[in-house]
């Protein structure tokens, strides 16, 4: 989708024009550059009573030159840059699909540059679809591109591009994340992950991507990522994003770490087949990484930050780890392996140790972690795990601004004291008991942040927040 961003000229196959409840008579500029006919046609319509305004309200008309919308949008004072986001969604899925890609949505009387772009951004964060392994039948018109014009008042216009250049940037990291998380785990396992990585940084100056192989993670004692992913002919790797690495150096700066599980199994704990297919959902975190990198490239983002994906398929063989096996990690700490399936929190317990030696200012780790998050917040939020309130608040008010609900809970002591109560091991990485999943693996993650002192010399964990997507992640099929 390419959208631009105008003033009230052209008229484009498909005009849009988005109206406010209570808009009785045709707002200045809907009808310009229309011919006599189709402007009586609108300016009638807006003011006949079949036509209010309100939500879901919807008139076509159709002229010689263009197929003509009106859009009811509400309340003005009601709409909101998520309603807006909403109605841009919407609008979208309903254009035909036959009269044309170029499109004109005219904002008049009533629009700011915010909800416009919010707007638009459902539009473009609606405009996707996952079929490179179906074969095309509809003669390629599903292949061209949407030309979507935003037209405003001539003031608005220079500061609007802005805008939606913006929502646009970030979108083409929500849609590689989309693209790598649709993939199956036969096409996208760990190395083939970091190999897209190692592209992607080519001839983008101001990231750097390094990928550590198997052999490296031997070398470098990180064996909860190695022993989780051993089992598989596609051996384990970790992928480092480095956006800006010459900024900053003396600042400290974010990392934010994701599990990928190319494809969770359970391991020698295999899962029940009903629906196992999903796993290979179960690198969503890793996507979102990579799509972060991709959004802050592409939004121009002058801070450097960095990345770290923990990339294993998680499969049974006689290579595999077992339940009862005790692992090294990369922290020095010892975990029992009580369930080979509880996998993403033994390479996270590498990466987040990983993410503590490069002194960040926070770390946020992005997890498919858990089916008791599922069971907590079904597929609405995702569960939002933190040892700093403050970073706590600034991830769940980011996340509002976005329609993206994370839920803060609590990391109760009492479950990380089941996963710190191992016989033979430092930590175990199951709980006692079902109750509280969840929580049991924050608690266990919890284990691999580190301390540092800080100006006063005490001792204090980085601040940290684990996110449990396993809701809501990509429901596939769904
Ligand atoms: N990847 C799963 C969690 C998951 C479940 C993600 C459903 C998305 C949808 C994770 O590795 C897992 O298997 N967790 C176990 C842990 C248990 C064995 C302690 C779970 O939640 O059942
Ligand atoms: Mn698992
Ligand atoms: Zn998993």
């Amino acid at each position: 989708m390419n959208v631009e961003v105008s003033e009230f000229l052209e008229t484009g196959e498909i005009m849009i024009i988005p109206l406010f409840q209570g808009t009785e008579k045709a707002p200045n500029n809907s009808t310009k550059g229309l011919s006599r006919s189709a402007s009586i046609a609108v300016k009638s319509a807006i003011s006949s009573e079949k036509f209010e305004g309100k939500e879901k309200d919807r008139i076509s008309i159709w002229s010689e030159e263009c197929q003509i919308i009106l859009l009811g949008v509400g309340e003005k004072n009601k709409l909101t840059s998520k309603k807006s986001r909403d109605f841009g969604a919407k609008c979208f899925s309903n254009l035909p699909e036959n009269q044309g890609r170029n499109i004109v949505i005219r904002f008049t009387v009533g629009w700011n540059n915010e909800n416009i772009a919010s707007f638009a951004e459902g539009m473009i964060l609606r405009d996707y679809s996952f079929e490179k392994y179906q074969k095309k039948d509809d003669g390629g018109k599903k292949d061209s591109e949407w030309s979507i014009v935003c037209q405003a008042t001539k003031r608005y216009t220079e500061e609007l591009e802005l805008e939606i250049k913006k929502v646009s940037s970030i979108a083409t990291g929500v849609h590689l994340a989309r693209d790598l998380g649709n993939e199956p785990a036969n096409r996208l396992y760990p190395e083939e992950f970091g190999r897209r990585a190692l592209e992607w940084a080519k001839g983008k100056e101001n990231v750097e991507v390094e990928v550590w192989n198997f052999a490296r993670l031997k070398e470098e004692g990180m064996n909860g990522l190695i022993e989780v992913g051993k089992g598989s002919i596609h051996k384990p790797c970790m992928v480092f994003f480095r956006l800006n690495p010459n900024v900053d150096i003396n600042k400290q700066v974010p990392c934010i770490v994701g599990k990928g599980i190319t494809f969770d199994s359970g391991g020698i704990s295999i899962k029940g087949s009903a629906g196992m297919d999903e796993m290979k959902l179960d690198m969503h975190g890793s996507a979102t990484v990579f799509g972060l990198f991709q959004a802050l490239h592409a939004t121009g983002y002058e801070g450097r930050v960095n990345g770290i994906t923990c990339m294993a398929e998680n499969m049974p063989s006689a290579e595999a780890y077992r339940p009862g096996d005790v692992i090294d990690t990369y922290s020095g700490k010892t975990i029992e392996v009580l369930n080979t399936d509880a996998e993403g929190r033994n390479v996270l317990a590498d990466g987040l140790w990983k993410a503590s030696e490069l002194n960040p200012s926070y770390i946020i780790d992005l997890a498919t972690l858990t089916g008791s998050i599922v069971v907590a917040l079904g597929h609405e939020a995702t569960g939002l795990f933190s040892n700093n309130d403050s970073l706590s608040k600034r991830i769940k008010k980011a996340g509002d601004d976005v329609d993206e609900i994370c839920w803060p809970m609590p990391l109760l002591p009492a479950f990380e004291k089941q996963m710190t109560s191992s016989k033979i091991a430092d930590v175990r990485n199951q709980g006692k008991g079902r109750w509280g999943g969840a929580i049991q693996a924050a608690g266990f993650l919890k284990q691999f942040v580190q301390e540092r002192e800080n100006k006063d010399g005490e001792k204090t964990q980085i601040p940290w927040a684990h996110l449990d997507i396993a809701g809501t992640a990509g429901i596939w099929g769904g």
